[in-house]
């Protein structure tokens, strides 16, 4: 028999953590920046190196958008949306090698999600007023659990104001849009340069732009230009700042 709680709000989000290091003291790590500027794989390889989660909030509404999409709702129908997300079960699972995938409602959509597709809507469905509340209230109870890392938009303006390390990642727009069609070419997406560019620059403007939780820096995040940087070279910049205040 469910709970009047799961009753009020079913939508479920979880983390399955196979990591027991991840049990010591909590700590929050909260990594901004527009698409492209390298977050998820920064996010990713710092939250290994420390031995913490790592979040991808981003994949919460990528998989809603797909869900949406399946069930032919309109992406700007903050109602419907709104219904549909309580309804959903979302859940962010690691293997021992720290891959994550994402299931929704206990499928595993992790390629789909990153599709064309999900990417043109997912902007609209993210800057919903009710969505975004029900993720944030997900999203913080995703943190409070264990350490973590989680990369997004709004984590160090909003979700999590008070996390102990802010990081605002950016790098100009013509090399976010390369890394971003390198990364499509690499998982076998056919995607022309030009049409990154659309794509990127119109999920620039709706996410920062929007009413709810726009994209922007939090005063006390610590901005850090990817531009000319390797990967090693941003992970070592962050590892840098986050082992200085931890002594
Ligand atoms: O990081 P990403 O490209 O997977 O994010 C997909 C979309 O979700 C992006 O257009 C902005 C939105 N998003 C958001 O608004 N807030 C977050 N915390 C994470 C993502």
């Amino acid at each position: 028999m469910p709970s009047r709680t799961k009753e009020r709000n079913p939508a479920r989000l979880a983390v399955r953590d196979v990591n027991p290091k991840h049990k010591s003291k909590r700590v929050i790590i909260a990594i901004d920046g527009p698409a492209g500027a390298g977050k998820s794989t920064i996010a990713r390889m710092v939250a290994q190196k420390l031995g913490i989660l790592y979040i991808d909030t981003g994949a919460m509404y990528r998989a809603l958008t797909l869900k949406a999409l399946r069930e032919g709702v309109d992406c700007s129908d903050e109602r419907t949306l709104s219904a549909l997300l309580k309804k959903t079960r979302i859940d962010l699972v690691y293997a021992q090698d720290g891959a994550l995938r994402v299931f929704l409602d206990n499928e595993d959509v992790s390629a789909d999600i990153r599709k064309p597709q999900i990417t043109r809507f997912v902007s609209d469905v993210a800057k919903v007023p009710g969505v975004r509340k029900q993720m944030l209230l997900l999203q913080r109870r995703l943190g409070m659990k264990s350490s973590c890392i989680l990369d997004g938009r709004d984590i160090g303006t909003v979700v999590f104001p008070h996390a102990e390390k802010k990081f605002f990642l950016d790098a100009n727009f013509k090399e976010r849009v390369g890394r971003r069609h390198k990364e499509l070419q690499l998982t076998g997406q056919k995607v022309s340069f030009q049409d990154v560019e659309k794509d990127l620059s119109n999920r620039d403007t709706i996410d920062s732009t929007r009413a709810c939780a726009p994209l922007k820096k939090a005063p006390d995040a610590i901005y850090v230009d990817t531009t000319d940087m390797t990967i090693n070279e941003v992970v070592e910049t962050l590892l840098g700042y986050i082992e200085s205040s931890s002594r």
